[in-house]
Order: structure tokens, then C-alpha cells, then sequence
């Protein structure tokens, strides 16, 4: 007989496998867990990010970039720095300015500046020749009411230059974060949506750039502190956190850094004093906030775990069919 029965076998067997099929897509639960500082750098290679290529990044942006309003003034790049190092890699972080009690604390973060600007100052870091680049910028625009419906072109002249200074670079490109101005805010979803065919167009045409989504639901009112803007510590920290899935998901697009002279990525990345899990914790603490099932998501840090489960499911079902 053909037939959906449910079998308890087949129902244990649902309940034990996902947690053993978590601890494969996570050998050694580093996601969770964070690592152990005890392992060998060869150990560590396996483990990294970007063929264990040294990751010569440029934050580039606005304030939130830059860290405004954090407590350390790190913003997302002390955890994020700490979580690639602790995986690995050699990280470099480049920018004309420093912002931070971390160390290795170069960016280019410009508060108060539009798109435009901000264009202007990447100037100063493109010759470093980035090999990621993780630019946010837009919130002044929005801000302004500043040619809203035309900011996205704005940012796309930006990626354009910047590949064009640096062909081989990965870009990643976030949403912005919600606002609390209601202004600034309907403007922002304007722009995230423009922004998102935008990088889906580029994508297409095979350019090595992609999105990472701060205006999801694990983002709310609740992450910006008292300005309305610029996100409290916990918002920084999972923002941290969407930075680097979007680097894992670009990691087997990243290349080598291109030799400049006067750089030593593997000088700067072999601090690892910045090393820390803060990051992982972030899903562990819900600040406050009730986890919505999209927030889950983004702290399992992939669809792979609940694909396994839709998997495992179906696989169920079969064999009940077969058994039955
Ligand atoms: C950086 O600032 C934070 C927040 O004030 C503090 O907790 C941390 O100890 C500081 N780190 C260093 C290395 O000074
Ligand atoms: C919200 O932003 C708009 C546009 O920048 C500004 O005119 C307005 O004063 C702001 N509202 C509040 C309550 O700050
Ligand atoms: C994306 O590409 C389509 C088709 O080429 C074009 O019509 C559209 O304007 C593009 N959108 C953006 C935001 O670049
Ligand atoms: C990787 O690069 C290819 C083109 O070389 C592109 O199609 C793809 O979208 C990129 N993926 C990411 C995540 O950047
Ligand atoms: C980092 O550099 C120091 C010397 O500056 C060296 O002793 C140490 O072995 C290096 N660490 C790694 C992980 O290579």
C-alpha cells in the first residue's frame, strides 16, 4: 500500500539524524563553538576561508563602517577580523583612516558622507589593491533625500571603478540597515530594492560581486542606538556576522592578493590578538528579541541545515512508502 504512515522509527530517526548531520556541515562545531587557539596553522588551513589566500580587505563606506557609536569604535570589523584570523587567514584590513582599540584598524569610513563622497575617498585605498571589499554606503543619500531613486546608479559607478582599479577583487555590497526615520527609511527600502537587481544584473553578467542583507528580519529598530542610525553593539556584531556568511559564500571567488610593494598582508594578518568569538555568541543572545524563524536562519548561517532536514523528510516518506 502506497501511503503516508508514520512509522516511530522513522520518526526517531528524523529527531537524531539533523544533529548529526549539523555536526557533519560543522566538524568540530567551530561555528558555535568558536575555535580552539590550540590548533596548528596547517590545521587551521583547512579550515580557512578563500583557499587560505591572505585577505587584504577595505571596509568601505559611511559611519556605520567606520564604527560610529560603538563602544570599542571597531563597529563589525573586530569580531569579523577576529572570526576570518581565528579560521586561518591572514587578515589585512586597509583604509586611509583608523578607527578602533582594535588592532589593525584601518578603514574607510567617512561619517556624514554620500555615495558620491565616499567614491571619491575609495581613491585613496584602491591602489592597495583590496582582494574583498565590503562596501555600505547610501545612508546619507537617504538621509539627504539626496537623488534617491537614482543612488544605486551612483553605486554602481562606484563598483565599476573599483573594478576597474582591481579586476580580480570580490566586492561584497550590503543593504542598508533599517532607520528610524520614517523619510530615511521608506527611502532606504527604495534603494535596497534598486540595489538588489542592481548586484542580481551584475551577478548575471558574471562579475564578482555580491549582496548581504542588513535590512532582513533578524535586523529591527531594536539593533540602532539612540540616534536611530547607527547600530547599538549588538547590531555591529551581527552585522559582523552577515559579513562573514557573505564571505564564506564568496570565498571560492576571492583570489590572491596582487603583489603591491610596501604591503605585507601576512605582517599585518599574523596579529592575531584580535582573535575572538564574540561573533558566534551574538546568536546565542537574543538582546531582548524574540528569534523569528529568519533569524534562526541567518544564525545557522546557511539553508543548508534546514535543506537537509527537507532532505531528510522526504527521504522518510519514501522509505514509510517502501516499508509500508
Ligand atoms: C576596546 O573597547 C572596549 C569597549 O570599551 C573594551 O571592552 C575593550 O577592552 C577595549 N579593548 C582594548 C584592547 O583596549
Ligand atoms: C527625518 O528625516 C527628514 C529628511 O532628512 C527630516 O527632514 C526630518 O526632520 C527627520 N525627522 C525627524 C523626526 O528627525
Ligand atoms: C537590470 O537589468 C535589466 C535588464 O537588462 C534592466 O532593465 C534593469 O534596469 C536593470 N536594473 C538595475 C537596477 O540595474
Ligand atoms: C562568483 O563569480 C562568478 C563569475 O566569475 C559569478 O557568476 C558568481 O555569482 C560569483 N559568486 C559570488 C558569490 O560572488
Ligand atoms: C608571527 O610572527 C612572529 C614573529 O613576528 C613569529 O614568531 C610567529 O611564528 C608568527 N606566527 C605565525 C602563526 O606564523
Amino acid at each position: 500500500m502506497f501511503g503516508f504512515r508514520c512509522r516511530p522509527s522513522a520518526l526517531l530517526l528524523f529527531l537524531f539524524i539533523p544533529s548529526l548531520w549539523a555536526s557533519l556541515i560543522d566538524p568540530g562545531g567551530q561555528w558555535f563553538e568558536g575555535g580552539s587557539s590550540s590548533l596548528s596553522r596547517r590545521e587551521l588551513a583547512t579550515r580557512s576561508v578563500a583557499q587560505d589566500y591572505p585577505l587584504r580587505i577595505l571596509c568601505l563606506g559611511a559611519s556605520i563602517t567606520f564604527g560610529f557609536h560603538s563602544s570599542s569604535g571597531n563597529g563589525f570589523r573586530y569580531a569579523l577580523r577576529g572570526k576570518l584570523v581565528e579560521q586561518g587567514n591572514d587578515v589585512n584590513m586597509i583604509g586611509s583612516l583608523k578607527g578602533g582599540n582594535m588592532s589593525n584598524n584601518h578603514v574607510e569610513g567617512w561619517t556624514g558622507f554620500r555615495i558620491s563622497q565616499v567614491a571619491q575617498k575609495a581613491e585613496l585605498s584602491l591602489p592597495s589593491m583590496p582582494n574583498l571589499v565590503l562596501l555600505l554606503a547610501g545612508t546619507n543619500d537617504m538621509k539627504q533625500n539626496f537623488e534617491v531613486s537614482t543612488a544605486h546608479l551612483r553605486l554602481g559607478q562606484l563598483i565599476d571603478r573599483i573594478f576597474h582599479v582591481v579586476p580580480s577583487t570580490n566586492i561584497i555590497v550590503g543593504t542598508l540597515p533599517p532607520d528610524s526615520n520614517a523619510t530615511a527609511e521608506a527611502n532606504i527600502l527604495i534603494f535596497n530594492t534598486n540595489v538588489e537587481k542592481m548586484i542580481y544584473n551584475r551577478t548575471m553578467q558574471g562579475q564578482k560581486v555580491s549582496l548581504v542583507d542588513f535590512h532582513s528580519d533578524w535586523f529591527s529598530l531594536a539593533d540602532l542606538g539612540a540616534d536611530g542610525t547607527h547600530p547599538t553593539d549588538m547590531g555591529y556584531l551581527k552585522m559582523s556576522k552577515v559579513w562573514y556568511t557573505g564571505i564564506l559564500a564568496a570565498s571560492g571567488n576571492i583570489s590572491a592578493p596582487v603583489e603591491v610593494k610596501g604591503i605585507n598582508d601576512y605582517k599585518a594578518g599574523n596579529d592575531s590578538s584580535a582573535a575572538g568569538t564574540a561573533m558566534d555568541v551574538v546568536c546565542q543572545t537574543t538582546n531582548g528579541q524574540t528569534m523569528s524563524t529568519a533569524q534562526k536562519l541567518q544564525c545557522s548561517s546557511s539553508s543548508r541545515i534546514p535543506l537537509v532536514n527537507i532532505c531528510l523528510v522526504l527521504g522518510i516518506i519514501i522509505i514509510n512508502i517502501y516499508i509500508s
